[in-house]
């Protein structure tokens, strides 16, 4: 690992739920794989000091470099304090790196108050979680302070799908392979799914979920991302203005999601939820078509879906191909799949119609598999460690631009102004029934087509 240098790394949001499950577990993991700076502090921020104290779990060692300091969009001073003590024990070589896991609506007052206590000053980034903004004018909004404290290098958008080792490896398939990339347009590919179901319901964040709900938490952030990966033309290189450049330019010919194209569901249930609102017109679930209208893509379905309280929980994205033009066999009629299993545990599957065994001309579906870890023996970063991990080295590659939320925000404008009514669906189920018949003729390959 290069040299990074000595870090101060503030966590706001420290006790919430992201915190717990997945940034402290992944700040300890980076420390103990030696891919954390040699020396440096966590100040773990927020409105109420934890009972009990911060990183319990950690070794002492560990556990001695780091506090929590209350702080507010009110009040900065005592975090000022802190971060300069910080800061002097570790040299004028280190960085400081502000952790915004906060809700939404908290964000903007958040980092007013980090200009206004001058915290925004010096060797500082700052790496701000999803959704960003609301809308279109509430993530300009939100830009707009960010640009007024920070340069646009010293901020980070994180969305963490991107870091997912699978992700990552929708590039590699595509970009390092002579393989796939020439069959990767409209003429070979009749359509594309981004299907992420989740079992999970609440899990207690109701309140963060009755203001976001499934479109601005999953679709406008990490299945979007995902689209651009998918449908990106070959960046110039794999730095980060190239890549971007790349994603950016495919969602600019992103055409802007409807109502008519679009499903919303929400799970029988949710209105009883404690927190949610008894009449709450919260989405859960979302299913839509999307189109990218340029000579790559034109007319070919984008089909992305995602809900909570569903029959699985899988992050699956589908390409499916075009048949050939003449059928001279018998058989099963599949189409060839590629099929890319977001899991932390990569895994690919090319499907593809072999001769059935035996005295017979027919064929039959059948899978060339890819377990990614398993086949060259290496275990990837979870995505948060990997971004944190990126962020140390201020390497942008895997993050969001400003442009590109913005254009993402300005596609979904119609949906979000006159959004469908979501219809309700069973736990358990698949969702509402025209979600399925959204996503005619191809159809949704969850539950798993049967072979
Ligand atoms: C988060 C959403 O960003 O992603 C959650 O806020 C969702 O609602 C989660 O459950 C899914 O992430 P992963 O990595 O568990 O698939």
């Amino acid at each position: 690992m290069p040299d990074v240098d000595p870090h101060v790394i503030v966590l706001f949001g420290a006790t919430g739920d992201l915190a717990r499950r997945k940034l402290w577990p992944g700040l300890l993991h980076l420390a103990e794989a030696g891919l954390l700076p040699d020396d440096f502090r966590i100040i773990g921020s927020g409105r109420h000091a934890p009972e009990g104290g911060l990183a319990q779990d950690w070794p002492d060692a560990l556990r001695e470099r780091v506090t929590f300091v209350v702080s507010s969009a009110d009040d900065g001073s005592a975090l000022a304090d802190a971060v300069q003590a910080a800061r002097s024990a570790l040299g004028d070589a280190s960085r400081t790196l502000f952790y915004m896991s906060v809700p939404p609506s908290a964000m903007e007052p958040m980092v007013q108050m980090l200009g206004d206590a001058g915290l925004a000053n010096g060797r500082v980034r700052i790496v701000v979680e999803k959704p960003f903004g609301r809308d279109l004018a509430t993530a300009q909004a939100l830009n707009a302070t960010l640009h007024e404290h920070f340069d646009e290098d010293q901020v980070f958008r994180i969305d963490h799908f991107l870091g997912k080792e699978a992700a990552q490896d929708i590039l590699a398939l595509r970009f390092a392979n002579g393989l796939f990339e020439p069959v990767w347009d409209r003429h070979h590919i009749a359509g594309v799914q981004i299907d992420i179901p989740e079992t999970l319901g609440l899990e207690g964040r109701a309140s963060f979920y009755e203001e976001t709900g499934a479109f601005r938490d999953m679709v406008v952030t990490h299945l979007s991302q995902i689209l651009g990966f998918v449908a990106m033309e070959a960046p110039a290189s794999l730095d980060a203005q190239h890549l971007r450049d790349a994603k950016a330019a495919a969602f600019a010919d992103l055409r802007p999601l409807t109502p008519q194209d679009t499903v919303y569901g929400q799970f029988a249930g949710y209105r009883d939820q404690e927190g949610v609102d008894p009449e709450s017109a919260t989405e859960t679930f979302v299913a839509l078509r999307a189109f990218v209208d340029n000579d790559r893509w034109r007319d070919v379905p984008f089909l992305l879906r995602t809900g909570k309280a569903l029959a699985e929980g899988r992050r699956v994205v589908t390409v499916t191909f075009r048949e050939p033009e003449a059928d001279i066999f018998d058989g099963e009629h599949r189409p060839n799949e590629i099929v890319f299993e977001l899991t932390e545990d990569p895994k690919l599957a090319v499907e593809v119609r072999v001769k059935e065994p035996g005295p017979t001309s027919a064929v039959r579906r059948a899978a060339l598999t890819l377990d990614v870890e398993r086949a060259l023996n290496e275990h990837g970063l979870e995505a948060y460690e990997r971004l944190l991990h990126d962020v140390l080295l201020g390497d942008h590659l895997l993050f969001t631009r400003a442009d590109e939320v913005e254009r993402l925000w300005e596609c979904a404008a119609q949906l979000l102004e006159h959004p469908p009514e979501p219809l309700a669906y069973d736990q358990g189920s698949w969702g509402p029934d025209a979600a399925i018949t959204l996503a005619e003729p191809i159809g949704w390959r969850l539950p798993e087509r049967e072979s």
